[in-house]
Formats: C-alpha cells, sequence, structure tokens
C-alpha cells in the first residue's frame, strides 16, 4: 500500500506558463488576499461531514479484536461464540493461526453487530490462545548482544556508511571539537479525527467513505487488497480530521471493514478508538546520535561524524537527514535501522526533518559556544549559497530583528528568581512541489461554475485555493464557484502528502479554467462581433478589452450558451509551480528551574512557499506546524514500559499535547515569491519548532538537554547533573 510521501521534482524556478499564467500580484483581484475558507461555515456549524459522521441505512459497527502481546504466535483463533452474540452480523479472521503478532495492536479478528456495544461485547468473546514469544520494545534492548530478534536476521540493519571530502584532514583543521549525544521521542499520530471508513457494497461493487489523505490511492489500495477491479470501487473523503501521513491508504481497519460489510450484506462503520489509533496508526521514528564535529578558530565548519540509530518498529526504517542545512565540507555518517516489536512508523509531517534538524541544530549551537560566535552570525557563516530555494542568509536577519535578538543573554539567564528565560533558532527546508492532476470546469448556461478534480481537502484549504484560483482565472469571486473535491470518481489526483497539493492541483485549475474561459470567448465573441481573443473576464463581466462599456454581465454571457454547457477537461502543465522551500524560526521560552516545566512563550517565522495563493490559509498552515513542534519539543512522546513492552500512555490524558495556554504567541512573515509559482507549505513550519526551543531552554538554563520531549524530569535531572558537576546556574 502507498504510504509513502510522493517525490518530486519540479524545478525551484520555472519558466512562467505561457498562455495562463499567473497574474502579477498587483493584478490579481482574488489570488493573494486572505480570504476565509469556502467551507468554514460547514465545519464550524457540524454540518460538513466527516467519515465518522456517514450514515447509512441498516449500518453495523465493526470493532477489531488485537493482540494484547508484543510479540506473540497465534496459535488458535475460535470466533464461534462471537458470531452467535446479541446483534452480531459478521464475524472474521484476520490473522491466520500459526502467524505472529508482531506488537501490541496486531489485528487477530473482527466482527460487526448492530450497536457499538454489541461489537465490543462480541470481540471479548474471541478466544485466542497465543504462544508468548520474547519481545523487545525499546530499541537499547533490541540493540543488545543476544537480544531475541523481531525478524529472522536481527535487529539492526545497517545502511552504508556515507562519506563525502576528507575527514582527518578535516578534524586536523579543526581548532575546537564537541563530541555529543542527542535523541528524539517516538510521535504517535494523534490525527483529532482517528483513521476509519464506512463500507458499503452494491453487488460487486465497493463504495468506501474514507479519512483519508487519497482517494485515487486508496481506491487502488482497496481493490488490490480485495482482489477486485479499481473500476468496481468508489473512494469519497468529503472532510477529514487530519492525516500528517498516516492516512495514505484503506488499511488493514479498511480491507477488514469492507470484508465484515461484504459478509454481513449491510453497510459497516469501523473507526479506530484513540487507544487504538496510538498502537498501530503510525509514529515518527526514534532518532538518536553520537556526532563528532569540528570548527577552525574562525568560525568555519570544518567535519562530521556521526553514528545514528532509530527505531520504526516491526519493519519500517528510521532514517533522517543528517548533517541538515549547514555545510560540513568533510562528513562521514554511518546509520543503524533498528527493528522493535512495536507499531510501525509512518510518514509524519516532513519525515525526517525535524530529526535531523534537531541534531543539527543543537550541535551548531555548541559548536558556537566553543569560537564564541553568536548562534545567528555562526549559521549564517556556515549556510550554503543563497538560492531561490536556500534564502536562509536573507531570513535569519529578518527574524531575528523581528525576534528581537539582540536582547539575548549569554547562556544561562542571569537573573535571579526561578524563572529563567532563553532564546533559540533554527532553520528548514522542503521540497513542496507537485504535479500530475487532472481536473474538470463546467460553465452552466445558468452562469454556475464547477469544479471537480480527484484531490482532497485533508483540512489544508484546498477547497479555499481551487475556489481562489478557478475565481481569479474567470474573472468571479471565490463564492461564485463551486468545488468538487475528495471522489475517484473525479479526475485523478495523487495523494496529498509531501506538501505537494498545492503545487500539483492549482495549476491544472488554472489551465483548466483558462480553457474553459477561451471556450466560452469562443461562444460569445460572434455576438459581440469581435475576434475572441479581444475579450477579457474581469469584474464578474466579459467584456470587449480597452471597451469596458461594450460586453456581458457574466450571467447574460453564460445565458447566450443556451442549452450546452461548456466543459473541459485538462491537467497540470509546467511553467505555475516549482520545488523547494526554505524558512528560519526564533523560539522565546520560561523555563521554572524549581518544577523544570519549559513553557514556549514566543515563536517568530519567516517562510517562503512561493507564490502566496491566501495569505491566511499559508499563515494557518504555519500555525498548525508550530503548535505540533511545540508538541514534539516538550510534550509528546510514545512511552513503552521496558519488560511489557506495553504501551503506558496510550490516550489523551497521558499521552500530552499543547492546550490553547501551551500554545505561544506566534509571528509569522510569508516571503512572497511570486516569480516561482506555487509551492505547498504543509511541512516545513512543523521542522525547526523543535530545534528552536531546545536551544533556547539551553540558553535559558545554562545546561543543555539534549534529548527531545524537554519534559520537566529531563531540565530537573540536566540541573542536577550539572550542579554535582560544580557548575553553577
Ligand atoms: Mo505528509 S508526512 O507528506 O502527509
Amino acid at each position: 500500500m502507498a504510504e509513502q510521501v510522493p517525490e518530486v521534482n519540479t524545478p525551484a524556478r520555472p519558466a512562467q506558463h505561457e498562455k495562463y499564467p499567473w497574474p502579477a500580484p498587483a493584478d490579481a483581484t482574488v489570488l493573494g488576499k486572505p480570504l476565509t475558507r469556502v467551507d468554514g461555515p460547514l465545519k464550524v456549524s457540524g454540518r460538513a461531514i466527516y467519515a465518522y459522521d456517514v450514515q447509512r441505512p441498516g449500518l453495523l459497527h465493526g470493532r477489531i479484536l488485537r493482540s494484547p502481546h508484543p510479540h506473540a504466535r497465534v496459535v488458535s483463533v475460535d470466533i464461534a461464540a462471537a458470531q452467535k452474540a446479541p446483534g452480531v452480523k459478521a464475524a472474521l479472521v484476520v490473522i491466520q493461526p500459526g502467524k505472529p503478532a508482531m506488537y501490541q495492536g496486531d489485528e487477530i479478528a473482527a466482527v460487526a453487530a448492530e450497536t457499538e456495544e454489541q461489537a465490543e461485547d462480541a470481540v471479548r468473546l474471541i478466544k485466542v490462545e497465543y504462544e508468548v514469544l520474547p519481545h523487545v520494545a525499546l530499541e537499547d534492548l533490541a540493540m543488545r548482544d543476544g537480544a531475541p530478534s523481531v525478524f529472522e536476521g536481527g535487529n539492526i540493519k545497517s545502511g552504508e556508511a556515507q562519506e563525502t571530502g576528507d575527514l582527518a584532514a578535516g578534524f586536523k583543521a579543526a581548532a575546537h571539537t564537541v563530541e555529543a549525544s542527542y535523541s528524539t521521542q517516538v510521535q504517535t499520530h494523534v490525527c483529532l479525527e482517528t483513521h476509519g471508513c464506512v463500507c458499503e457494497w452494491d453487488g460487486d461493487k465497493l463504495t468506501a467513505w474514507v479519512s483519508t489523505q487519497a482517494v485515487h490511492g486508496t481506491r487502488e489500495g482497496f481493490a488490490e487488497a480485495l482482489q477486485i477491479p479499481q473500476t468496481n470501487v468508489r473512494v469519497i473523503c468529503e472532510y477529514m480530521g487530519g492525516g500528517f501521513g498516516s492516512k495514505f491508504g484503506p488499511d488493514s481497519q479498511g480491507v477488514v471493514c469492507a470484508r465484515l460489510s461484504k459478509q454481513a450484506a449491510a453497510p459497516v462503520k469501523l473507526m479506530l478508538d484513540r487507544k487504538e489509533e496510538h498502537l498501530v496508526s503510525g509514529n515518527r521514528p526514534s532518532s538518536a546520535s553520537k556526532i563528532k564535529a569540528g570548527v577552525a578558530a574562525d568560525g568555519t565548519l570544518t567535519a562530521f561524524d556521526a553514528e545514528t540509530w532509530g527505531t520504526g518498529g516491526a519493519g519500517v526504517g528510521a532514517s533522517f537527514p543528517l548533517p541538515y542545512i549547514y555545510v560540513f565540507p568533510n562528513r562521514r555518517r554511518q546509520h543503524r535501522d533498528v527493528y522493535t516489536n512495536a507499531g510501525p512508523a509512518r510518514a509524519f509531517r516532513a519525515p525526517g526533518h525535524p530529526q535531523g534538524c534537531f541534531h543539527t541544530e543543537m550541535l551548531m549551537d555548541e559548536l558556537a559556544d566553543r569560537v564564541r560566535m553568536d548562534p545567528v552570525e555562526f549559521r549564517i557563516k556556515n549556510l550554503p549559497d543563497e538560492a531561490p530555494n536556500r534564502m536562509w542568509r536573507k531570513y535569519f536577519p529578518i527574524a531575528a530583528e523581528k525576534f528581537g535578538w539582540s536582547r539575548r543573554h549569554p547562556t544561562g539567564d542571569p537573573s535571579s528568581g526561578p524563572i529563567k528565560r532563553g532564546m533559540g533558532c533554527a532553520a528548514n527546508q522542503w521540497g513542496g512541489g507537485g504535479r500530475g492532476t487532472k481536473a474538470h470546469v463546467e460553465v452552466l448556461p445558468d452562469g454556475g461554475v464547477l469544479v471537480r478534480c480527484g484531490t482532497q481537502d485533508i483540512g489544508t484549504g484546498t477547497r479555499t485555493i481551487v475556489a481562489m484560483v478557478a475565481a481569479e482565472t474567470l474573472g468571479l469571486s471565490y463564492d461564485a464557484i463551486k468545488v468538487e473535491v475528495g471522489d475517484s470518481q473525479f479526475p485523478f489526483s495523487g495523494g496529498s502528502g509531501g506538501s505537494t497539493t498545492a503545487a500539483a492541483v492549482t495549476p491544472a485549475i488554472r489551465v483548466t479554467a483558462g480553457k474553459a474561459l477561451d471556450a466560452l470567448k469562443e461562444r460569445i465573441a460572434p455576438k459581440l462581433g469581435v475576434p475572441p481573443a479581444q475579450l477579457v473576464a474581469r469584474n464578474g463581466r466579459i467584456e470587449v478589452k480597452d471597451q469596458a462599456s461594450k460586453g456581458y454581465a457574466w450571467k447574460d454571457a453564460c445565458r447566450l450558451l443556451g442549452t450546452e454547457p461548456v466543459t473541459v477537461d485538462a491537467e497540470w502543465e509546467n511553467g505555475l509551480s516549482a520545488s523547494g522551500t526554505s524558512g528560519v524560526q526564533f523560539a522565546e521560552v520560561e523555563v521554572d528551574v524549581e518544577t523544570g516545566v519549559a513553557k514556549v512563550s514566543r515563536i517568530v517565522c519567516v517562510q517562503d512557499c512561493g507564490l502566496i495563493l491566501d495569505p491566511m490559509t499559508a499563515e494557518s498552515q504555519v500555525y498548525g506546524g508550530i503548535v505540533m513542534g511545540v508538541n514534539y519539543a516538550l510534550y509528546e512522546e510514545r512511552i513503552l514500559d521496558r519488560n511489557t513492552g506495553q504501551m503506558v500512555n496510550p490516550n489523551m490524558e497521558w499521552y500530552h499535547i499543547a492546550g490553547m495556554s501551551d500554545v505561544p504567541k506566534i509571528e509569522v512573515t510569508l516571503m512572497n515569491q511570486p516569480e516561482r509559482g506555487v509551492i505547498g507549505l504543509g511541512e516545513p513550519p512543523t521542522i525547526s519548532t523543535a530545534a528552536a526551543v531546545a536551544n533556547a531552554v539551553a540558553n535559558a538554563i545554562g545546561v543543555r538537554v539534549r534529548h527531545l520531549p524537554l519534559t520537566p524530569d529531563r531540565i530537573l535531572n540536566a540541573l542536577a547533573a550539572q550542579e554535582r558537576a560544580g557548575g553553577t546556574l
């Protein structure tokens, strides 16, 4: 099943599209305006239908029985009693006897019943005999000599060592070296809407309402898993409550739901509960490093040597980019993926980048300290050359000025009292290019405009920017456009991953709406007695260029179509989008050295994403990314018991995420680059927050906590260790 983030290569700066270029910002009437979401009223009034909300006549409810053991062989599964339980209409075994359950939560069997409670009760009647096997749930246990094997062939998969330049010469040129270890936790997916779907069969045709980031990919996934033609599957996702990389396919619960529905000959809803969500719906893998790095007396980086590892659970890798952004001319890195008996990793908002950013940016501050340079000046000195997708040299000073970086005290807040304040910074980069989307535009005789595209709005505002692009192209206001997305029967668009959606979808809309307008002009021009090329669409009118009085109001123009609408199908073309974003973030924190509680008070962010279509939805992406980054810095952590391998916080009470009072003041400066065309923004803003926060905490308390999340125990332990070592506060 497609769970990878799509990789897309488009240039950093495209040639302008010849026929339908983006308007210059000064000429745009819709694009670049901070417009609220077209579906905002539906969402806030509860009328938007999510998979969770889908109701069908005779709807049954599915539940899955899951392995309580992190590692066990399933000897037998007996569903007879469950099948006879009240209300039960279908039951099936998911795992074949003899096969191992690889982590707590692995699927064993499932039932569908008339009510959720009956399904819950019936699941308890399933009898499973397990042969419990030795397990290793944590990477340090898995890496020990003689550790039980998760898979045959051992728990460690070593990558090739990557080496560039002359490491020995690099260390020889160093005036100072830093040796340090850093690590980050496993972060589980906590989409507000959990994973799941409603499945309904009509003969051999399946309709599935799925909470998904990819309606077409999920159609493919269902067809493959159920061995039915793709033409027999329709996937619908009108609204969904977040995916962040975890929702690209039907998943096993989707396939189970479809099979239960088939067996019961009735529609079935199967949504995961929060515990299942934490256990099986994917996570950001852990990361750990042992790094030795060198810096010359003038602050030039000379060498970088790292051993890294991490766990993506049962069978998934844990790679991350390192070093991140800054230029270490001589470097070596050796990475190992460690397998454990724990829920497998998945793509997670900017996969790998927050980890690579944290390790590198922590190291950068330590190296800057050695040469007694200001951390911002030190970073700028060691950045790669500027390019449209590498603008940090420009952004660092802008953000530093806005933030008030000059007020930063040397490491260790000298003020008296328990609250210590500190400042830190970090940079980010991402791709965000996209392509390969098709669209359908209809201009109807009553003036209505329908835009259909088989993309999906995963909460980012896709419907809104689609409406805006069509409106800009047709000279209308954005609420005059009817946008339909989220259905595999609409023209193809890829999964909404890798921040590819805006750059994949909006050029397709621009081209298709442009062609629809051309077709409309062809049909109107004879009535005005001018060539079609002399007509323009603006201010809700079709009129002759330089002769505004000669023309029609949009509705009157469309009425001339008679009974036959304009319909155009077209697709993404080069010249309207690009790839490669850059940004920087500055964080200010307050740490209570008596309780160890850290709080982020402020984040200042400078970020680009090419041509900014809607500053309001774009800023909203940055807010969301930063809040997620604050969570990664301070709160979120999957905690597995060393001995039992059980997750001890699989809920939203003990798996902490920020509440309203934990959200800092966030100041966003978006850098518009209209000449680059559209670039996605979903992922970059979450990359550098945790690194900036961790550097700020070190600056506040005068001791570096090198492991995320920065919980009170880690902060107090670091302070105590420093005191034992004779340091002062
Ligand atoms: Mo994402 S991790 O590209 O949905």
